[in-house]
Parts: structure tokens; C-alpha cells; sequence
């Protein structure tokens, strides 16, 4: 469904600080499939992220999505970032009503439709409410309601669940996976949180620091839910971090010329 072709991506070419944040990544995501992105701050996770959905270019290399060439962002590829990023002027039900208006449905449709999804994300008893007025979970579901309800082949997920507290957090977790198992999607999401890899994810793609950016690629069995306390969860994590502590840390981008120490 989406493959990068030796993808690279430098900012500000041609600069002394405009090193290469990746470098020759060649990777498929298959359809229907749950990839997590894992990698400590500043590896180029949301460069990836921000790739496939069209937002930057590469430098060099391809990106494809459904084998046609990306080259700017489309409702096919939903993008759901840390803070859900909600019209405050609107309430919740106008809020996911509104990217289906913009399609062209009835109003009756629009309607409908959004209450579906506000429905299977739980937020039905909170069409009326206005986005101040909800906690960051509540305005991540309606956020994930609000992409849903375009029906995108993929989702990106951009560590949506990283402001949140620790029991909304694996609430969020349990929800997204009884979605997708409701509405399957594509999903790239990003955590630096290794738990959350190993919940969530069918697949984990350690990253690290340029030029040897994908640093495991690592499929994981695919029978949910998985238990949180159970032996092969425990285990999973532990190899996870045993993948991270060999990477080197990822310093500011002013600096990156001396990674690797
Ligand atoms: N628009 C930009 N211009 C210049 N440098 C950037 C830009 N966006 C990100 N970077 C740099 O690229 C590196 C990777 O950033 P990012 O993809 O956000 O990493 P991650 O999501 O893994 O934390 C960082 O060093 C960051 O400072
Ligand atoms: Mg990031």
C-alpha cells in the first residue's frame, strides 16, 4: 500500500547543519497492517511520518501510495498528531461533520455519518460539547472520529496518545485496536514508548540515528488483544529495549554531524 524507494531527506541543503535525517530507507507497509515506528526524539520519525503523508518531499528516493507517486497530503491518508487539533468554534458533532461536508454529502448524510463514527469512539452522549470542555482523550477520539469518518485507506499517527495520562493512555490503546479491528486501516504510528510498540503494533520498525536509520525491522505474532502482564509480553519489550540501548542518542540537528559518539 505505501513504499518508500531509498528515500533521503536533508533540510536546508547545501547548509553545514543540513545533514542527512535519512538516508536511503527503502520500506513497504502492507495493507490493512499495524506498523509501529519506535525510536528515540530526534531520530526522524515524523520526518517519515510527514513523508508519507505528503506534507515535505524527499530529497531524494520515491514515495508511493498505492503505487502512485506522493506529492501532497490527501484525505486517503489521515493524519492524527499528538494534540488533537480541533476547531474550537465548532462543537464535537460539527467538528467531525465538517471534512464530510466538504465531500459533498447531505447535510442528513454528514450528520449520520459523524454519529456513526462518534459512536464507535464513545463520544456519542458528547455531540453538543465544545472542544474546551473536554479532557485530551476525549478530543483524541473525536480527532480519531473525525479521520475515520473519511473513510482513509491509512492512518498516521503521530504519538497521539503521548500527552495523555497513563490509564487514558492504555484505555486509548484497547479502543484503537477494537476499531481497527471493527474498520481495518493501514496505520504507521509513532511512540517512543516500547509498551505501547508491543501492544499496539504487528510490526516494529526500530529507528535510530542517519545513515543507518532503520535499525530492526521486526515482526511480531498478530493474535490480539494482547495481555499487557503476560510472558511474551514481558520478553518482547525486554529485546525492544536491548534494540534501543545499542543506538547511539540522536542530538540536535545543529550538532548532528558528530552522532554516533
Ligand atoms: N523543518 C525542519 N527543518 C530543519 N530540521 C528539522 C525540521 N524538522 C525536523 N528537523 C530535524 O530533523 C531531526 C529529526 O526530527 P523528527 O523527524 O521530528 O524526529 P522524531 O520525530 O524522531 O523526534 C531533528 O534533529 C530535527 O531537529
Ligand atoms: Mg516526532
Amino acid at each position: 500500500m505505501i513504499r518508500l524507494d531509498q528515500v533521503s531527506k536533508q533540510y536546508s541543503p547545501g547548509r553545514a547543519t543540513g545533514l542527512f535525517i535519512l538516508q536511503d530507507i527503502s520500506l513497504a507497509f502492507a495493507e490493512n497492517r499495524f506498523t509501529c515506528l519506535l525510536g528515540p526524539s530526534g531520530c526522524g520519525k515524523t520526518t517519515l511520518l510527514n513523508l508519507i503523508a505528503g506534507f515535505i518531499a524527499p530529497t531524494s528516493g520515491r514515495v508511493l501510495f498505492q503505487d502512485v507517486p506522493v506529492d501532497k497530503p490527501g484525505p486517503d491518508r489521515g493524519v492524527i498528531f499528538q494534540d488533537a487539533t480541533l476547531f474550537p468554534w465548532m462543537t464535537v458533532l460539527d467538528n467531525v461533520r465538517f471534512g464530510l461536508c466538504q465531500q459533498g454529502l447531505s447535510h442528513e448524510q454528514c450528520t449520520a455519518v459523524a454519529q456513526e463514527y462518534l459512536d464507535l469512539v464513545g463520544m456519542l452522549p458528547h455531540t453538543a460539547a465544545w472542544p474546551v470542555s473536554l479532557s485530551g482523550g476525549m478530543r483524541q477520539r473525536v480527532a480519531i472520529a473525525r479521520i475515520l469518518a473519511l473513510q482513509p485507506k491509512v492512518m498516521l499517527m503521530d504519538e497521539p496518545f503521548s500527552a495523555l495520562d497513563a490509564n487514558s493512555r492504555e484505555r486509548l490503546q484497547d479502543e484503537l485496536l477494537r476499531i481497527c479491528e471493527i474498520r481495518p486501516v493501514t496505520v504507521v504510528y509513532i511512540t517512543h514508548n516500547v509498551e505501547e510498540a508491543v501492544f499496539l503494533a504487528e510490526r516494529v520498525i526500530v529507528m535510530g540515528p542517519a545513515p543507518d536509520t532503520i535499525h530492526a525491522d521486526i515482526h511480531l505474532p498478530s493474535k490480539r488483544p494482547r495481555l499487557r502482564t503476560s510472558r511474551e509480553f514481558t520478553e518482547t519489550t525486554a529485546l525492544l529495549r536491548a534494540e534501543l540501548d545499542t543506538l547511539p542518542c540522536c542530538i540536535a540537528s545543529s550538532s548532528r554531524g558528530v552522532h554516533g559518539l
